[in-house]
Order: structure tokens, then sequence, then C-alpha cells
């Protein structure tokens, strides 16, 4: 690959997400403008394994900017180190498929990818930054769990479908005085959980970040009862689990590099409940619903400016950098650096803080008294 970019690629890698299709517009406008050839690669890091690549013109990238998904198509199972085949016997055994990939891009004449993506998706850049690409990463996420980054795009429109989801659960959790359980996503983080949760006034909200004693959310819920509000919200993270105890996987695919998919932690918390307090619980999973649909206009203003900013860099010749947004700045950061970690909840995090302070239960064992509100005199 050349320094000066005069032909880029683009990919969207990993799970799909609300915002996938603005930032590629994005990127594939300004750089039309910018006076660069823009090439779409098919389904992530797959494409350019199996050398599936199409020009994308200013017309293509036309009219996408509220479309849900990605019209590149998206893989979360194609990382070019350790690209994991099927063997005869039925095991999978991983690759390194890198040099199949440059290969690839040589063909392609292409000077710079623009790789749009979580942490699985950054991880599989910095290996081809490591064999010479030049690469600039775009944050995806519904999960906000990237290193580096404020926030992801596509976190904010999965955040209002869960609250609307838990909102419309208040319906029957009122009308039958039971205790309704919202499984969400968001993996190893409970950012996702947490968001929605406040958004929709949850009365527990449990997060990995937080491990649960369910003898705290069972008198929760006991006490909402004798106090007269006839039912509970609880909307739970699926990374979250008890204290002492494992999360709960729901299987694990071979095939992806990142292969345990989490799951069940809901119906655990709803059937425990139940024993526990002899109140009618219902465990509810929400799943990909999470990922789909429009995304926000908050999504699709932030998708624009984080693919801009990444023609920027691709015009400034910033190779192996990721774009992000930190004190509400748009920036940059090493992909290399963000490769390989999460960002979870901290603990002195301002809406977690809030919303102890309004009573929201979080399972900890023997909870501490809401914290003082600071003197903002
Ligand atoms: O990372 C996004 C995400 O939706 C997670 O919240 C979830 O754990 C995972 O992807 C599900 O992956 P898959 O689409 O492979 O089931």
């Amino acid at each position: 690959m050349s320094p000066r970019p005069r032909r880029i690629g683009i990919l969207t890698g990993g799970g799909d997400c609300p915002g996938l299709n603005a930032v590629i517009r994005a990127v594939a406008k300004a750089a039309i403008n910018g006076g660069m050839e823009v090439i779409g690669i098919e389904d992530g890091y797959l494409g350019l394994i199996q050398n599936r690549l199409k020009p994308l013109s200013y017309l293509d990238v036309s009219g996408i900017i509220n479309r849900g998904g990605t019209i590149l198509g998206a893989s979360n199972k194609a990382n070019p180190a350790e690209y994991a085949v099927p063997t005869e016997d039925g095991r999978w055994v991983t690759r390194d498929v890198r040099d199949q990939v440059i290969e690839h891009c040589r063909q392609a004449k292409l000077d710079a990818l623009v790789v749009i993506g979580g942490d699985g998706t950054m991880s599989g850049a910095a290996d081809l930054i490591d064999r010479g690409l030049n690469i600039v990463g775009v944050p995806k996420t519904i999960d906000n769990d990237l290193w580096g980054t404020d926030v992801t795009f596509g976190h904010d429109t999965a955040v209002a479908t869960a609250a609307d989801a838990l909102d419309k659960v208040h319906t029957t959790a009122s009308s039958h005085h039971r205790v309704m359980v919202v499984e969400l996503m968001g993996r190893y983080a409970g950012w996702l959980a947490l968001h929605a949760g406040v958004a929709s006034g949850a009365d527990v909200i449990l997060i990995p970040e937080i491990p649960f004693d369910l003898k705290t959310v069972a008198e929760k819920c006991l006490q909402r009862s004798r106090g007269g509000k006839g039912f509970t919200i609880i909307a739970v993270g699926e990374g979250a689990r008890p204290a002492g105890g494992e999360q709960f996987v729901d299987h694990v695919d071979e095939s992806s590099p990142d292969p345990i998919r989490l799951g069940g932690v809901g119906r655990f918390v709803a059937e425990e409940i139940k024993k526990m307090t002899d109140l009618e619980g219902r465990a509810i999973v929400l799943g990909h619903i999470q990922r789909g649909g429009v995304p926000t206009a908050h999504d699709r203003v932030l998708a624009t400016q984080f693919g801009y900013h990444a023609f920027e860099l691709l015009r400034a010749e910033k190779f192996g950098q990721l774009v992000v947004q930190r004190n509400w700045k748009i920036d940059s950061v090493a992909i290399k650096d963000a490769a390989g970690k999460i960002r979870t909840v901290p603990e002195d995090y301002s809406v977690l803080l809030a919303a102890k302070a309004v009573s929201t239960c979080f399972g900890a064992p023997n909870p501490q008294p809401a914290p003082v509100a600071a003197d903002h005199t």
C-alpha cells in the first residue's frame, strides 16, 4: 500500500449495528468529494479473505443514512490472523490468512482501509497493521464497550429500543402484578442495561460490573409489593452474574474468534425470585431486536462525524488510528492501544449514582444508602 491514499476500501466487521450505513455514506461521500476512489468490501474481513470487493459510487451510498444494517454485509467470524476453518472430523482449526488478504488488497490497488467495527474488528486491524496495511478504524457497537472512546455509534438506538421494550412490559407487569425480567445484550459491560433501565425507570438493574445478591433483589420486589406497587421491572444485562457465581453462557460458537455467546441470566433471575417471594414472574429475552431498525438521529449525527473524521485521518496519512469521541470532542487513539480491551461501567459513573439516588436497586449485597448529592452551589 502506498502512503497517500487515492483508492480506499471500506468494510463493516462484527455484528450489524444501527448507523453502519451512515458511516459508510460519510466516509465514501467525503472521500469521493476529495478525489478518492472507494471500494466496498463485502461481509467484513470475510470479503477480504475471499476477494469479494466492489466499487462504491456516490449514488451507491446516497439515501442510506437512515437505513439499519449495512449495505456491505458483516461477519463476526473472520479475523484474518486467526481464521477458523472446519476440519473433516467436524472440529475447527485457525489459520493465519493475512498473506492472502494483503495480496487481495494489492491486486485491488487499495492504498488504505477503513474498518468499521468493535473490539474484535480492531484486534483484526491491529494484526493487519503489523503486516504493513494502512488502516483507520471507526468504533461501532450497541454494547458501547470499546476502549478509548466515550461512545460508540449504535448504542443510542439500542438503548431507545430496549427502553421502549421495558416501557411496554410495564403494562403486563402492573395489570397482572408480576415481576417482569427483561434480559438485554451488552456482553461483559452493563452500559446498555444501565442506560435503558434508567431511561424506563426500571426498579432493578443488574449489570456485569455489580455481581448481584438474589436476596437483595427479592427484598426489593417484596418491598414494592407491600408498599402498594404490585409489580417490579428488572432490566438485566446478559453478562450479569450472581455474587460468587459465573456468567451464563447460552452457547459456544467455535467458528468465531470470540466464541462465547452469553444468555440465560434473565430466566434464572425470574425463576429464583419466584421461589423466594412467591410473586409471579416472567422472563423476556429482547435479543437481536436491539441491533435492528432505523438509527436514531443522534446515532446518524455521530456516525457522520466519525465517518468524516476517518476521511480526515486518511487524507492526513495518519494511519493505525481509531476515531473516538472523548469529552464531547472527536479525536483518535492508536488502534493497537484500543484492541483487545473493553470499557466497563465505572463505579463512580454519574448515571449509576443518579440511579442509586432514585432508589434503583442494583442487587448489590448489603446495599449502602444512596450517596448524598454533591454540593453544586
Ligand atoms: O456485540 C454486539 C452483540 O449484539 C452483543 O451484545 C451480543 O452478546 C452479541 O453481539 C451477539 O452475537 P451474535 O449476533 O453472534 O449472536
